[in-house]
């Protein structure tokens, strides 16, 4: 297993955003989490990410713990993600995206907006050049990230995640915004990082036909709680999942 859940919960105030979470992902598998509005998989994939503390509970990547490690530093270990209100930094080129993320591998902190880029390697520009050629956005590189559709910027946050260079990249709803052609485009994208860079997937999705045509696995959280876990055609059977979040078509 790369990533164990162990008991994890998590309160806001009141509400109990995550009771007692536990599952595992497998290294190599496109894993899915899914579940209705409020559910608590963002909220899930801040703790792992680092930039929410749990209250109780304990997560292990590669079979060690990394509860209390910083954010950058769980990104140095290969942990990558996407946003769902997409994070990209607007008024930096693309190509300098791309370069925030080469940085946060190289351990050199991150690129801030503003700064010249004076100075940087000609090597990770390169590098930075062919990450986006993998993303399909190389014919936009000089473009500011701001005037971007959104479906492009999601590729772009995708293509900072890769050039963190991680084991683990988790998706929060990363078909959001995007039409049905760009949309299949993003599957066989993702299809393709785990299966050519070996690189395993967490994906937070609510298009269900994203989901069940590429996820080896499936949990299903409804207010807090793993109500479900299977493979694609077992969840879409089963019943406490079709009447929390999928319906009966
Ligand atoms: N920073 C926060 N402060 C207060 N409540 C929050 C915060 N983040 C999330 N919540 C609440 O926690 C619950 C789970 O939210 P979230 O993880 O965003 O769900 P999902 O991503 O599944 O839609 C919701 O009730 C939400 O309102
Ligand atoms: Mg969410």
């Amino acid at each position: 297993m790369i990533l164990e859940i162990n008991n994890v919960s998590k309160s806001f105030g009141g509400i109990k955003a995550l009771k007692n979470i536990n599952f595992s992902v497998k290294e190599g598998e496109i894993h899915a989490l899914i579940g209705p509005n409020g559910a608590g998989k963002t909220t899930l994939l801040n703790i792992i990410s680092g930039i929410e503390k749990m209250d109780s509970g304990d997560i292990r990547f590669k079979n060690i713990s990394i509860k209390g490690i910083p954010p950058h530093k769980r990104a140095a270990l290969g942990i990558a993600r996407t946003f769902q209100n997409l994070e990209i930094f607007g008024n930096l080129k693309v190509f300098e995206n791309i370069l925030t993320g080469l940085y946060l591998k190289n351990q050199k902190g991150f690129l801030k907006s503003g700064i010249t880029l004076k100075g940087i390697d000609k090597d990770l520009i390169i590098q930075s050049f062919s990450i986006l050629e993998y993303v399909n956005l190389l014919n936009k590189k000089d473009e500011l990230a701001k005037n971007l559709p959104v479906g492009e910027q999601r590729l772009l946050e995708l293509g900072r995640a890769l050039a963190t260079d991680p084991h683990l990249i988790l998706l929060d709803e990363p078909a959001a915004g995007l039409n049905m052609r760009e949309t299949k485009n993003l599957s066989q994208l993702i299809q393709k990082i785990r299966d050519e860079k070996a690189i395993t997937i967490l994906l937070v999705e609510h298009d269900m036909e994203l989901v069940m045509g590429i996820s080896d696995m499936i949990t299903v959280l409804n207010f807090g709680e793993v109500i479900a876990e299977g493979e694609p055609l077992m969840i879409q059977k089963n019943p406490s999942v079709i009447s929390a979040y999928l319906g009966e078509d």
